[in-house]
């Protein structure tokens, strides 16, 4: 089952500048995906199709079966995108109420956004700064605030747009493990970086985009060789079997 199917996608911006062109994807459902590439080459433009802050200039984003065009607000329920700038989603004081944001929007009851809220902050383990303003939170903890923010809208997806930068060793590895429960309990991952050290040796698949188009798309361990040639630093993968010297 595909969750995410994307047919023939083009973004071409107000300036002229052509985002992405001719993207055709689908995603399986609760697989995680690695989207890297360098500066520009597309991967937020393509982040922000998938629930409806971008509208495409041809081609169709369906997600779960429906195109995004035909109802936002279910795309926006289903995909959740955390930011790669955490303080640009952060709205509540504290970090209970930013988290209860989302789901006093979808207008629950009181009892449900609280059921909702304390169990995103148990999942993500902020429950014990739940009345903590949420600026004085590590970079590490803004971002898991976020994802605490978008599972208690009940999504199918969860996105990470460079998920990894500006964060300390610590930072990286909280989110690292952030992303294997999520893919443990069965959504469907995709994280955009430049940097793909961390997540390498637990993607499903690896894509690469260079200048709005997708020019590989494979195993992690086969392609991870090549993507010095599309401007992403290559890792060391000296301790894959396959590249190993008996
Ligand atoms: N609002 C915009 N107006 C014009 N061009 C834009 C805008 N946003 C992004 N772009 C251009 O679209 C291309 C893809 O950008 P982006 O998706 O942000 O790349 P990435 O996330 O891979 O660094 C780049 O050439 C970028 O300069
Ligand atoms: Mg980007």
């Amino acid at each position: 089952m595909n969750i995410v199917e994307l047919e023939n996608l083009k973004h071409q911006f107000p300036d002229g500048t052509v985002g992405l062109d001719g993207i055709r994807l689908s995603i399986s459902k609760g697989s995680f995906v690695v989207i890297a590439g360098s500066n520009g080459s597309g991967k937020t433009t393509l982040l922000r199709h998938l629930n409806g802050l971008l509208n495409p200039t041809a081609g169709i984003v369906r997600i779960d079966g429906m195109p995004v065009s035909a109802d936002v607000r279910r795309a926006r329920r289903k995909v959740g995108l955390v930011f790669q700038e955490p303080d640009s989603q952060i709205v509540g004081e504290t970090v209970a109420s930013d988290v209860a944001f989302g789901p006093q929007n979808l207008r629950l009851d009181p009892a449900e956004v609280d059921r909702r809220v304390s169990a995103a902050l148990e999942s993500v383990g902020l429950k014990a700064l739940a009345d903590k303003p949420p600026h004085l939170l590590s970079g590490g903890e803004k971002r898991r605030l976020a994802l605490a923010g978008i599972l208690a809208m009940g999504p199918s997806v969860v996105a990470f747009d460079e998920p990894f930068a500006s964060l300390d060793d610590t930072g990286v590895r909280s989110i690292v493990a952030e992303i294997c429960r999520l893919k443990n309990d069965g959504y469907t991952v995709i994280v955009t970086t430049h940097d793909l050290e961390p997540v390498l040796f637990i993607a499903d698949r690896l894509i690469v985009m260079q200048a709005g188009r997708i020019v590989r798309d494979g195993f992690p361990v086969q392609i991870a060789n090549e993507v010095g040639d599309f401007g992403v630093r290559k890792p060391c993968t000296c301790g894959w079997p396959a590249n190993r010297r008996e």
